[in-house]
């Protein structure tokens, strides 16, 4: 009787009650700018059985597209749920594609997808994001005004340990709301921070692997490798089992957007990028990336910051020479709750402190660049856009020129803001801007 109740109970759901997570937008495994593009799209839904199948706009019908797939994830506190995961395929590169969700033939969603665009296009960037805050829900609608083409978060994405709990609870209700429909609209892209990462013996920790869908061309990890996140059997095992090939691999990826290519890096002081095969990779994805009009590299842990927080994380450094040599424009990073802005600098490191902390070495700075009227830069600008959301570090610093390494140019820490990157072939401007929408800095970058 009880369960006839409840079949009947499900059957009259109201739509909006068929998923636990609204559906939101992911490159999924595309590397590359494609002809025929493609995005993920991803839902969660109560561990219940349900026929669902997703459709795009053809002229004035809808074309049903391959049935999607679905994970289940059984880790406390919350209840087993499933993660489904359906390709959009055959997309115009830039096309604004409506979608729909049914769900036992009935439409449950509808919303319409920003398609990865091949040329000018606007990327938004921020970091240590989903805390629950007001400033994470003001940037969150700052961000939504500023019309953004895809979102790169910088790491951190959720606090306080990564959690699948952690994403229900402050991730998706804000980044994919009704009220603020930013993932349903366009594809959101991620690192995993400190926070991101199984650093703690709680089961569901590391959601990341088994929530986003990004690329699978990093280095070939396996679980139990040195430079692979690592986790704890018998703790861990059902988010590693939800994830599939994503764990450990979906740490460090590349991608391409227009003219840049990204180089995305784990940059978690268990990953050893001056072993053999991390380097090996790093060297391989930035040589192939030589025909970009733009090299970006983004991981969590600046290489050079002035905050006093996190000043000795340092370990990422060494890698500074590879990104020079090939030609890298701009690091983004994250792990300090402040926005920064580097001059083009050059770094050979002279020595590394036990384990990373601190790594010092000679700089080379480009001080004729202003990005207003000298704008081609010699060397890498390193920008740390961490003011996404969580507590602000160092506030007293802003003001305070002197706190500030020599290299520094610009340092805000008195209010949340976020990234805009305005990418075309030849000119790529930078704007950094407050909840308010107003502007804290700008500059241009010219080839
Ligand atoms: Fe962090």
């Amino acid at each position: 009787m009880r369960t006839l109740l409840l079949a009947l109970l499900t059957a009259f759901l109201p739509a909006q009650e068929a998923f636990l997570v609204k559906p939101y937008l992911q490159l999924g495994d595309a590397p590359k700018g494609l002809a025929k593009e493609r995005l993920d799209v991803l839902w969660h839904t109560t561990d219940q059985e349900g026929a669902w199948s997703v459709e795009m706009r053809a002229g004035k019908g809808w074309v049903a597209q391959a049935a999607p797939a679905f994970q289940r994830l059984d880790a406390p506190p919350l209840p087993p749920h499933r993660i489904y995961r359906a390709t959009l395929r055959n997309l115009g590169p830039g096309a604004r594609m409506p979608y729909r969700l049914k769900r036992d033939g009935a439409v449950v969603f509808e919303a319409v997808a920003q398609v990865r665009k091949p040329g000018p296009h606007r990327m938004v960037v921020f970091g240590d994001a989903a805390d629950g805050s007001a400033g994470q829900v003001a940037i969150a609608q700052a961000v939504l005004a500023a019309a953004p083409d895809a979102v790169f978060i910088v790491g951190d994405l959720v606090y306080g340990m990564g959690q699948a709990s952690d994403y229900r609870a402050r991730f998706f209700p804000v980044y994919n709301a009704e009220a603020l429909p930013l993932m349903r609209t366009v594809p959101f892209l991620g690192v995993p921070g400190n926070h991101d990462v199984p650093f703690r013996k709680v089961p569901d920790a590391a959601a990341y692997f088994a929530y986003w869908s990004l690329p699978m061309n990093g280095p070939a990890l396996k679980r139990g490798d040195l430079n692979a996140a690592p986790v704890v059997p018998g703790v861990h095992d059902a988010v590693v089992a939800a994830s599939g090939a994503a764990y450990p691999r979906m740490a460090s990826f590349s991608f391409d957007y227009g003219p840049a290519h990204w180089t995305v890096l784990d940059s978690n002081a268990y990953v050893d990028w001056e072993s053999p095969e991390m380097k090996a990779w790093l060297e391989a994805d930035l040589k192939t990336a030589k025909g970009a009009a733009w090299r970006i590299v983004a991981l969590h842990h600046p290489l050079f910051q002035s905050s006093r927080s996190h000043m000795d994380d340092q370990w990422m450094r060494p890698i500074s020479p590879i990104l020079e040599k090939y030609g890298v424009d701009l690091v983004l990073a994250g792990h300090v709750h402040n926005y920064q802005r580097s001059a083009p600098l050059r770094f050979k490191t002279t020595q590394i402190g036990r384990r990373g902390k601190p790594v010092a070495g000679e700089f080379t700075v480009d001080e004729a660049f202003d990005g207003k009227t000298r704008t081609r830069a010699q060397g890498v600008i390193h920008v740390v856009t961490g003011a996404g959301g969580a507590e602000l570090y160092d506030p007293w610093q802003t003001d305070i020129r002197a706190s500030w390494q020599p290299w520094t140019r610009t340092f805000i820490s008195d209010r949340h803001s976020f990234t805009v990157l305005d990418v075309e072939a030849k000119k790529l401007r930078m704007r950094q801007l407050d909840a308010e929408g107003r502007e804290l800095d700008a500059i241009t970058l010219t080839k």
